[in-house]
């Protein structure tokens, strides 16, 4: 490798200040090489000679494409179906007292939605357990920073392997299923689910929270809080606070907690908190 395509540590700061500043997201100092990986592809790609140029690519770029592109390659839009089975048990088991709403109207926030997996799971529990889940006026907002992962979330196209874990019946009712030509299944959410949710870009870190005129009855934030530091993790539990309603519940990933000095939170069971 020619000696321009090191990411020197100079930098690295100069990226890693980006990527706290608009993703919210602290590299700690061993992921100069992740970075340097990740970034350079798109040193041949713009025919770029150092990653100072790149930089400065992404700093000059007014559509914040190239921000997005950055976003993309350092982000992981991991996630699947039903993921975390405990919260989806605990879902099942306390339904009566989190949906007892009389005016029959749900609001849900999937806040780091990636590829979709996880708004589509919450749509499909609330109709295969919500009683005459037809009476209920139900919305879900599902957000990411990623606009090339919420284009893959609206579509809802999934294959064999994203659904695998899923009892046969459940795909059959919510799934349309095609065949390619070499006979590739794909399994496309039915439009039954998909008017239920509303997918937009939104920054956990640098989005405007006062945009939110009602609060939610659930929040989802799981496995994203994870990339942030105490700071980012402290200031996004508090705009969350004034969004949740009395018996709401914030779901965060296993690998998440809550610092117990947080007066705001009590726990209701593995990562999953309500409001003191
Ligand atoms: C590992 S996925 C988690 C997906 C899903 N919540 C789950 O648990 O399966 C993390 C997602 O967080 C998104 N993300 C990262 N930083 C973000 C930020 N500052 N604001 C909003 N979303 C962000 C990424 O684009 C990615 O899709």
């Amino acid at each position: 490798m020619s000696q321009e395509h090191i990411l020197s540590i100079a930098e690295f700061r100069m990226f890693q200040k980006l990527i706290y500043d608009e993703i919210g997201i602290s590299l700690a100092e061993h992921k100069r090489t992740l970075v340097q990986s990740r970034l350079r592809k798109w040193l041949n790609e713009f025919e770029l000679n150092s990653y100072k140029e790149l930089y400065e690519k992404i700093c000059n770029d007014k559509s914040s494409h190239m921000l997005m592109l950055l976003v993309n390659a350092i982000t992981t839009n991991v996630t699947s179906f039903f993921r975390e089975e405990n919260q989806w048990i605990y879902l099942q088991e306390n339904i009566q007292e989190l949906f007892d709403i009389p005016n029959k109207r749900i609001r849900i926030w999937s806040a780091a939605c990636s590829s979709g997996q996880e708004p589509y799971s919450i749509i499909i529990f609330l109709k295969e357990h919500l009683s005459n889940f037809h009476q209920w006026d139900v919305k879900i907002l599902a957000t990411d920073i990623s606009e090339d992962i919420l284009v893959k979330a609206m579509k809802g196209i999934y294959t064999q392997r994203d659904i695998e874990n899923m009892p046969k019946n459940i795909i059959l009712k919510y799934f349309n299923i095609f065949k390619n030509s070499d006979g590739v299944q794909s399994f496309v959410i039915k439009d039954e689910l998909k008017e239920h949710i509303i997918f937009r870009s939104f920054n956990l870190v640098t989005g405007n929270f006062s945009m939110f005129k009602n609060k939610f009855d659930l929040i989802f934030c799981r496995n994203v809080m994870i990339y942030f530091d105490r700071p980012t993790q402290n200031q996004l539990l508090e705009q969350y606070s004034k969004l949740l309603k009395e018996k709401s519940r914030l779901f965060i990933g296993h690998s998440e907690s809550i610092h117990n000095k947080n007066a705001k939170y009590k726990l209701s069971a593995p990562s999953i908190y309500k409001l003191s």
